[in-house]
């Protein structure tokens, strides 16, 4: 079964733009292998807009651009499988993608037994040139019976940035991802703002359909397609951390043949890709802060009996996180306590009874795993 646990891959996207190809997505196969994210669980390589010619052929079908494309999706993906790893491509529920190439409206049927033939695996499906008279719930569904009837296992990863709110239906549609929030840009504000306006609508998202984030702009340093500013690798530590205890996709943004050693170790923390993958997929919720409302308090169940705890600081000032046990559910007198290991220093930090005291500076964030043991 595909879509049970968040997909996890690169999308070219953030990246690459128009200027997709298919040496590019060869490459980025191979330094998934080489510097060992697909090890780390990262599978599909998702070639987003701007991949086919302007019109469809004569039997109606999408045409690869040869210039980009040269020799063909088919040996592309069989390329990517000798590796592997799985391939996606992007259409839209409209009639023409947002960059002006041909949507899949009218022709999803089609189009999926096409993307079926070259052995795709992933389709990101948004919602450009959708007619306004149209019920874009219909289309969705629409793409998915085509996809669950063309004969291969095609991951539907559907993005319409909240209009029609599409956290309500999308899990019905047949859809395994869905996005809810406008394009994310490679800068703090941008990642802050899709965390603090999803906060509270996590129980929408689930096995087999999760809720897509948009992309890790982890390691693209200001540079690329959607590069407006770019991080400080703290502030990429933080993107990493969220989109891990909030069950998003892991789709990398950046250019995965030139990763500097921060980068890798942000994206290859397996500690925190295990939180994202725990085959329960429970979402995290939220503990208010008694002392600032920049410090967002996070917890996620795991499905062996432990916690994460996330404690991040989204203000522009130092400042102390003080998290009591109680707001998790363990009284103080209960005869337990938590012991707790940083999952980014690896460090122990003991066994501790009633709450978890630290420091963090502006942008930053602690995740705890915590096991409840007796004392
Ligand atoms: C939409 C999506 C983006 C990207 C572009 C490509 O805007 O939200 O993530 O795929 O299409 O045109």
């Amino acid at each position: 079964m595909i879509g049970q646990t968040p997909p996890m891959g690169w999308n070219s996207w953030p990246m690459f733009g128009e200027d997709v190809n298919e040496e590019v997505i060869m490459q980025v196969a191979d330094a998934f292998v080489e510097y060992g994210l697909k090890d780390a669980g990262y599978e599909y390589i998702v070639i987003d807009d701007c991949w086919s010619l302007r019109e469809r052929d004569k039997n109606k079908r999408l045409v690869p651009d040869p210039q980009k494309f040269p020799s063909g999706m088919k040996a592309l993906s069989d390329y990517v499988h000798s590796k592997g790893l799985k391939l996606g491509i992007y259409s839209c529920a409209g009639v023409q993608t947002c960059a002006g190439y041909p949507g899949s409206l009218e022709h999803e049927f089609i189009d999926a037994n096409t993307f079926a033939e070259w052995g795709i695996d992933y389709l990101k499906y948004v919602y450009c040139y959708k007619p306004r008279s149209l019920d874009g719930k219909i289309l969705y569904r629409r793409m998915a019976m085509a996809l669950r009837n063309c004969g291969r296992d095609i991951l539907l990863s559907t993005c319409n940035w909240g209009w029609d709110e599409p956290s309500t239906w999308m899990r019905s549609a047949g859809a395994h991802t869905w996005r809810s929030t406008g394009d994310i840009q490679d800068n703090w504000n941008s990642v802050k703002s899709i965390t603090l306006s999803l906060l509270g609508h996590e129980c929408y998202s689930a096995p087999y359909c999760f809720h897509d984030n948009d992309y890790l702009v982890v390691g693209m340093y200001g540079k690329g397609n959607i590069a407006l500013g770019g991080c400080t690798d703290d502030e990429y530590k933080t993107q990493f951390s969220l989109w891990c205890m909030m069950n998003s996709p892991l789709m990398i943004g950046c250019d995965v043949r030139n990763m500097n050693e921060a980068t890798r170790t942000i994206l290859m923390n397996k500690d925190l890709i295990a939180i994202n993958q725990d085959f329960e997929g429970r979402q995290a919720y939220t503990v208010n802060d008694w002392i600032s409302d920049d410090l967002l308090y996070y917890v996620k169940i795991l499905s062996n009996g432990d916690f994460a705890i996330a404690l991040v600081n989204f203000g522009e000032r130092r400042a102390r996180a003080h998290f009591q046990f109680w707001d998790l559910g363990l009284p103080m007198a209960a005869g337990y306590g938590l012991q707790l290991t940083d999952l980014w220093t690896k460090e122990d930090l003991g066994v501790e009874t009633a709450f978890y005291r630290t420091m963090l500076d502006p942008h930053c964030c602690q995740v705890l795993r915590a096991k409840v043991v007796k004392l």
